[in-house]
This record gives structure tokens, C-alpha cells and sequence, in this order.
């Protein structure tokens, strides 16, 4: 690989320093390694004249709020939580379809944004879009909710001016600037987590039940995967549902999906090839701790035909 992570990351901060100047910004991340780089890349540069935001949507991982705090607070930034986990849920319910649901999603996350903006008197919103979210938006593929202006989308619609210092990058060596920035292992080496959260990963209506169901098996499948150190593994919930027998009694109940991949840009995916011992693990495991759910299957689909998120 011909990229040189120091040049990249002087270059991206001298950018970013006159394209600022004297203003103020805001930078959101979700704890993925991409938003994460960029908030720390970010404050290097912008110190007090900058905010870092993480917008609680609901939507996030078991406790994440909490751990990105705890790690962004060991590089002397203060995160700032933003609770807005209702304006999210109102948003999206009834919403099925998953380019409305991406939209939707998009439309409040930006509106939020666009209201920290204005009470903070910044003038840039900076983003940690990377170049394969520009390339998947652009093809038509799937909206991924941070790309605006790619597709015609004025920022300017919610109030924002955007930078995104890593949009030419893919994921190893936006890896490489996270390292290089002393993040640690934990997180340039984590598994990509979508902006939209675990809306990707409920089929269907997404509803803070439905929500709480797919985070517990998450944690489950990240804490059994990890060892074998996929790309991206995690749950899904399917919108239909099948019988079952729970304490001696027929349950119409739900369906879980394990979704392990392996890939580098996430552009292509093969499918992780799970020991049947870990998968056994696992379905013992959910079942036992969330009742509701009567199968689970295994995703054995490459990327393409398939793609990686469920939605
Ligand atoms: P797909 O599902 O398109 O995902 O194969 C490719 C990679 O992109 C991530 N992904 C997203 N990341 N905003 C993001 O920041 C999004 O809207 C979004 N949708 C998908 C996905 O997790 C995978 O790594």
C-alpha cells in the first residue's frame, strides 16, 4: 500500500486549519473508526474551537455512548452527549422501506446537527465520510445517511457547511490515521459501525423493542466473533416471524440472523467461515437470554450479490 500516513494527515490538518480559520466547528461521531479518527484529527487542529457531539439516537450499541466518552476523554476532548433518541424513533415510525428509513434518517441526524450548529455559533460541520460511503451513494447502491452534496443534497438545507478530511480514503488506511493519531487498538482496529446504527440491522419497523432485541444479540456476537477477528460481525432481526416452542408452548416468535464478513473496503464481502462450535455458542446463547427469539440463521451470502448491512 503507497500511502504515507503522516504526509496524509499534515496535509488533511493544514486544509482543515485554513478552511476554518477563525470559526467554530462541530464534529459527530459514532465511535466507528472512521468518525472517531475524524474527531481526533479534528481537535488536534481545532482545539477549544471545535465540539465534539454524539448524537444518542437509540440506535447505537450496548453502552456506547459511555465508552467513546470514556476513550475521547484520554485525548483531552470532552464529548458532548446529545439525547435525542425520541425526535429519532418518532421519525421513523411506520417506516419499512429501507431507502425511507435511510432518508428519514438522514433528514433528522442532519436536522440535529444543523440545531447544535446554530447554538454553538459554528460555522462546519466536520464529517468522517469515507471515500467507499461516496462510491456506494453515487452507484445507487444505498444511501449512506452522511453523504449530501455527492448527491446533490445542499448542506446548506440544514443550516451546514461541510468538511470531510477523509473522504479520499478507504478503511485501511483510515485504520493507519487512527493509529497514527494514538488511538488505540480497541479502536483501529474495530469492526466499521454505520452512522445509521442498528437501523441497518432491523428488517422492517424500527421501534426501541425492536432495537433492544438486535443490541443484545450484538453484544452477543461480537463478544463469541471477535477472536476470529472478522471485518464487520453482528445480528439482525428479521420482520418475519416463526413458530417455536418456548416453556412447552407454541411461540410465534422472532428471527435473528448471524452476519460475519471478511473484506477490505468493504466494497467486496465473503462471508467469515465460523467454526460450527462458535456457532453453537451463539445460538445457545441468544436464545437463552432473549426469550422472543425461536431461530437463528446464518448469513452465507458474499458481497455481491448481497451487501453487507440488511438495509
Ligand atoms: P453495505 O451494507 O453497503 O456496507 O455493504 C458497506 C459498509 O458501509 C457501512 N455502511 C454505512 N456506514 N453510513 C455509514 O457510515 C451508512 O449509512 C452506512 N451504510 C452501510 C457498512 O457497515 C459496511 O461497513
Amino acid at each position: 500500500m503507497n500511502f504515507d500516513v503522516k504526509k496524509f494527515i499534515e496535509r488533511e490538518s493544514g486544509k482543515l486549519r485554513k478552511k476554518v480559520g477563525g470559526e467554530r466547528a462541530i464534529v459527530a461521531t459514532s465511535g466507528g473508526v472512521d468518525s472517531t479518527a475524524c474527531a481526533v484529527l479534528a481537535h488536534r487542529v481545532l482545539g477549544n474551537k471545535l465540539k465534539v457531539v454524539f448524537i444518542e439516537d437509540g440506535l447505537m450499541r450496548q453502552d456506547e455512548g459511555k465508552s467513546v466518552k470514556a476513550l475521547l476523554k484520554k485525548k483531552g476532548i470532552n464529548l458532548i452527549i446529545l439525547n435525542k433518541q425520541r425526535e429519532f424513533f418518532s421519525s421513523l415510525k411506520g417506516l419499512i422501506d429501507p431507502e425511507e428509513k435511510r432518508k428519514a434518517f438522514r433528514d433528522i441526524f442532519y436536522k440535529v446537527l444543523g440545531r447544535a450548529i446554530k447554538e454553538w455559533k459554528a460555522k462546519f460541520l466536520i464529517q468522517g465520510t469515507i471515500a467507499a460511503d461516496i462510491v456506494e451513494t453515487k452507484k445507487k447502491i444505498k444511501t449512506q445517511h452522511n453523504v449530501l452534496s455527492q448527491i446533490k443534497i445542499d448542506p446548506a438545507k440544514y443550516g451546514l457547511e461541510i468538511i470531510e478530511p477523509l473522504k479520499t480514503i478507504y478503511k485501511p488506511e483510515v485504520r493507519l490515521v487512527a493509529k497514527a493519531l494514538g488511538l488505540p487498538a480497541q479502536i483501529y482496529k474495530r469492526m466499521p459501525f454505520p452512522g445509521p446504527g442498528l437501523l441497518c440491522r432491523v428488517v422492517g419497523e424500527v421501534t426501541p423493542q425492536r432495537v433492544k432485541i438486535v443490541r443484545e444479540a450484538t453484544q452477543i456476537v461480537e463478544k463469541h466473533l471477535k477472536p476470529l477477528r472478522p471485518f464487520q460481525a453482528f445480528a439482525v432481526l428479521l420482520s418475519d416471524k416463526a413458530t417455536g416452542i418456548s416453556k412447552g408452548k407454541r411461540l410465534f416468535g422472532n428471527i435473528i440472523v448471524i452476519r460475519s464478513v471478511e473484506s477490505e473496503k468493504a466494497l467486496k464481502a465473503k462471508p467469515t467461515q465460523i467454526p460450527y462450535s462458535i456457532l453453537n455458542k451463539l445460538q445457545k446463547e441468544i436464545t437463552k437470554n432473549i426469550p422472543s427469539v425461536v431461530k437463528i440463521l446464518y448469513d452465507l451470502t458474499p458481497k455481491p450479490p448481497s451487501t453487507i448491512e440488511y438495509i
